[in-house]
């Protein structure tokens, strides 16, 4: 089942653009599901259908995490920004591993600049207690074992270039942490 989202008015990012994202974002749930029942069908003579069924198991990692990432990243836009909560757990981490917040924002929107498409995505390691912050290709190439997504950044083309061009890609950036909700990002920690 697709969420919904009550995303606002949000700074440069178009409400157009959202529209036609979550359109996107609904495409990946529904193939999703899809995955998920052909498996199931096709699983009736396994040796008939081997080839299929391994291309369709090779392919559910891109169509979850393409819904999934896609859940962070719209959660994270949702109901109106919020600041960090200085005191809060997350702030904590975050200085405890990048020593200062600005030095955080700074290594992720480093990330965020890594050709090609995909996510940047904070995550926290319960196994270390430890914040990471990651490129991952598509949405499912170098996503990391066990780590709980934090905060989800799309770095695909069709999140920003029809409202901040190709060459906005820095700009895009800026106004994604401009418009977030920290209260809904600190929850992901728990
Ligand atoms: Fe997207």
């Amino acid at each position: 089942m697709a969420k919904t989202f009550d995303i606002p008015k949000l700074t440069g990012i178009s409400e157009k653009n959202i529209e036609e994202h979550l359109k996107l974002y609904k495409g990946y749930v529904n193939n999703t599901n899809l995955i998920f029942n052909k498996i199931s069908e096709l699983k009736s003579d396994p040796e008939k259908n081997a080839f299929v069924l391994g291309e369709l198991q090779r392919r559910f990692g891109f169509e979850f995490d393409g819904m999934r990432n896609h859940e962070y990243y719209f959660s994270a836009l949702s109901v109106g920004k919020k600041e960090i909560n200085k005191n809060g757990e997350l702030y904590k981490k975050i200085e405890k591993e990048w020593g200062t917040y600005e030095n955080f924002l700074a290594h992720f929107k480093f990330v965020a600049t890594t050709r090609g498409i995909g996510w940047t995505i904070l995550y926290f390691d319960k196994m270390t207690d430890k914040l990471i912050i990651s490129w991952i290709d598509e949405h499912h190439l170098g996503q990391l074992t066990g780590l709980s997504p934090i905060l989800c950044l799309d770095m695909w083309e069709h999140a920003f270039v029809a409202d901040y061009q190709p060459s906005g890609k820095k700009q895009y950036i800026e106004d994604f942490f401009t418009n977030l909700n920290w209260e809904n990002i600190e929850n992901n920690l728990y």
